[in-house]
């Protein structure tokens, strides 16, 4: 959030005074002079003073979401399609999307204010697992799995090894658990189409240690202090995947 809006959100002043002050050199951010208005800060981790008084920082949250299909994984969209923000709510505080699912995916999505922990979240070298259930079409066999499971070839390059798992086949179609931790766009959908059976249907049930467990779809709940350390844990390398329940 740009910093002059956050002085304002605040409390402690109108946006235009704000700028103000910033242009006057009366606020420091983590202890440096900052100057710039549209200086970007992470409401829940950057320190800001006024004059030398400290601002107390917005509370840290974390949502895990069951996003439905039809929701834009965006804060807002120009074309004014609706987003995962509109089932979240006045909270209090803006949150951002952790990461993406597309329009058609459904599942566990988080959200939070806390930039630092998106970036842990989403930095490929931490490889945080992410799990799917994909509906797709025609009968998968095991070879074709197994391919999967090694890497297939995609435009942006191979992919990672991933978990493939054969949940049941179905008339004309087959679903299937797949565990990735890389980020790309419309990954699991590209990845069979490389073996010719298109998604028909994508949930994410997973991510990390997070299981989506029996929420409702477009149901939303706040994630306990234990489960985010966990994920930081996990994204730091100290920890093995664990469920909600703490079972390996
Ligand atoms: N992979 C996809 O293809 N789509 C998503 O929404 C998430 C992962």
């Amino acid at each position: 959030m740009r910093l002059a809006k956050y002085i304002a959100h605040a409390g402690v002043a109108s946006r235009r005074k704000a700028e103000e002050m910033i242009s006057q050199g009366q606020v420091r951010v983590n202890g440096r002079l900052i100057d710039t208005p549209a200086f970007e800060v992470d409401p829940a981790n950057d320190q800001v003073e006024i004059n030398g008084i400290l601002l107390y920082p917005e509370a840290r949250q974390y949502i895990l979401l069951n996003k439905p299909a039809g929701y834009l994984s965006t804060v807002t969209d120009p074309f004014g399609r609706p987003t995962v923000m509109d089932l979240i709510g006045d909270i209090g505080q803006r949150l951002y999307p952790v990461g993406r699912l597309d329009f058609d995916t459904e599942g566990l999505l988080l959200l939070s204010n806390d930039g630092d922990f998106t970036n842990q979240m989403l930095h490929p070298r931490h490889k945080v697992p992410k799990r799917y259930e994909a509906r797709v079409r025609g009968r998968v066999e095991p070879a074709e799995l197994e391919q999967l499971a090694r890497g297939v070839e995609l435009d942006d390059g191979w992919t990672a090894p991933a978990r493939v798992e054969l949940i049941k086949y179905g008339p004309n179609e087959t679903l299937v658990e797949i565990e990735i931790h890389e980020g790309r766009k419309r990954q699991v959908k590209r990845m069979f189409e490389a073996i010719g059976h298109p998604v028909i249907h994508l949930v994410r049930t997973g991510f990390g240690n997070l299981n989506l467990g029996n929420m409702a779809v477009g149901e939303y709940r706040f994630l306990t202090s234990e489960e985010v350390n966990q994920l930081l844990a996990l994204a730091a390398g100290l920890s093995k995947t664990t469920d909600s329940e703490g079972k390996t």
